[in-house]
């Protein structure tokens, strides 16, 4: 063994590049609950990708053919069903695990300097899900992958001059048709996936460059022993791959029980109207989009004037990236920040939510009310960061982690 190793390793940099990551890596010993969500995103896309190739086998991307072939999938296919359910269950878990990932980032400061470009990354990440997402709906051809489609392209339409002329170049057509369903076909199945594939890669290459962050947001690198080694680190493997295990095993007993007894989650997860075929001569009397994008479109909701709506809804996810430079604490984690700090994360997650809640359901002046409300107070959490996190009086941070 060790001789092919030696033949291997003059050839290509396998042994290093396995100390480098997995068995060299040393990762902070205090990760807590938090710290299961970046592995669990990788089993995920992992799924995505096996599931999705194998539905890809028996899927017709036509307007004629895609809404029966899911259900010669679900019906005739020889594990069809499951295939199927593991992708669109699938597609869902993704957002559950990244929301929660991207919560952690916020909770202990893991944005901030030296890791902006591991949060960035991550930013890339979630807005090429959000076009795998949205372009994937599209395919099973029901109504409501027909009229959420046009919802959102039309959106385009609301950007002076280009306008027009930009939602007729996207859709390939007058409206939604099979052209349409082929370019997503093909942008869902090869290049999303490519991308996403490359951006995951880079975001781990860009954490490892600077190492990961912790619970207590204290560097582990500033603490070392005699041979180098963080005091408060230890080796990623074995470590942490086993401790991912529990996390694995936890979060398939809860996917599976959601793929084998509940896989529509009360029309949450495959929305009831998208078991009827596409049907360009009857709108639906509600469309909402898929829960995970139902925030961003409370917000475009909440603004009366349709481009302002369309702003509001980019600036939304924009103002995300720039967050590592907005925040001005001098300490990472929330555990040492002030109650400022903690109170507008607080409100934060309350409007996140609510906004989550609106956007599902039909508006009505007391609802639209409320998603303004919410909307200002999510740009609110951003804008004033750099002012509540500079006033506040912060708690000293220890010099070695807590446990
Ligand atoms: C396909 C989606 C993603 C995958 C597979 C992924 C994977 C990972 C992995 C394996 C880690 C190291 C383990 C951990 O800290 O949990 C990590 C860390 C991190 N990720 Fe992601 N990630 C994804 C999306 C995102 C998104 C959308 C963001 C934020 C916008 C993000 C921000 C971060 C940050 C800030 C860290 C460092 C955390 C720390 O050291 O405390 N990631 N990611």
């Amino acid at each position: 063994m060790s001789k092919f190793m030696e033949w291997i390793d003059a050839r290509f940099p396998a042994t290093s590049m396995w100390e480098d990551h997995l068995s060299k890596y040393y990762a902070p010993k205090n990760f807590n609950f938090f710290y299961f969500f970046g592995s669990l995103a990788l089993l995920v896309l992992v799924n995505q990708i096996l599931t999705g190739i194998w539905l890809t086998m028996s899927f017709t991307p036509s307007a004629e053919e895609a809404f029966a072939s899911v259900e010669y999938i679900m019906r005739d296919v020889e594990y069809g069903w499951i295939i199927r359910y593991l992708h669109s269950t699938g597609a869902s878990a993704f957002f559950v695990v990244v929301y929660l990932h991207m919560f952690r980032g916020l909770l202990y400061g893991s944005y901030q300097k030296p890791r902006e470009l591991v949060w960035i990354f991550g930013m890339l990440i979630y807005l090429c899900l959000m076009a795998e997402a949205f372009m994937g709906y599209l395919l099973p051809w029901g109504q409501m992958s027909y009229w959420g489609a046009q919802v959102i392209i039309s959106l385009f339409g609301a950007i002076p001059v280009v306008g027009e002329d930009l939602t007729q170049w996207i859709r390939g057509d007058y409206l939604i048709s099979g052209i349409t369903l082929n370019r997503f076909f093909a942008l869902h199945v090869i290049a999303l996936p490519i991308v996403l594939l490359g951006l995951v890669v880079l975001h781990i290459l860009a954490l490892h460059e600077v190492g990961s962050n912790n619970p207590d947001g204290i560097e582990i690198k500033k603490n070392k022993d005699a041979n180098g080694k963080p005091l408060d680190g230890i080796p990623f493997h074995p470590y942490y791959t086993v401790k991912d295990i529990v996390g694995v095993v936890v979060f398939l007993f809860v996917f599976c029980a959601v793929v084998f007894f509940f896989p529509e989650m009360g029309g949450y997860f495959l929305e009831k109207p998208n078991f009827e075929q596409a049907n360009a001569f009857k709108t639906p009397a509600h469309i909402a989009p898929v829960w995970y994008f139902t925030p961003f479109y409370a917000i475009l909701r909440a603004v009366p004037d349709k481009l302002l709506g369309v702003i509001a809804m980019g600036a939304a996810i924009a103002v995300l990236f720039v967050l590592p430079w907005l925040d001005r604490s001098p300490v990472k984690s929330m555990r040492y920040k002030g109650w400022l700090s903690k109170l507008w994360l607080l409100v934060f997650c309350i409007a996140f939510l609510t906004l989550g809640v609106l956007g599902v359901l039909s508006p009505t002046p007391a609802r639209t009310l409320l998603s303004q409300v919410c909307t200002a107070l999510y740009f609110a959490f951003f804008i004033l960061m750099p002012f509540y996190t500079r006033m506040e009086k912060t708690k000293p941070v220890p010099e070695r982690v807590t446990g």
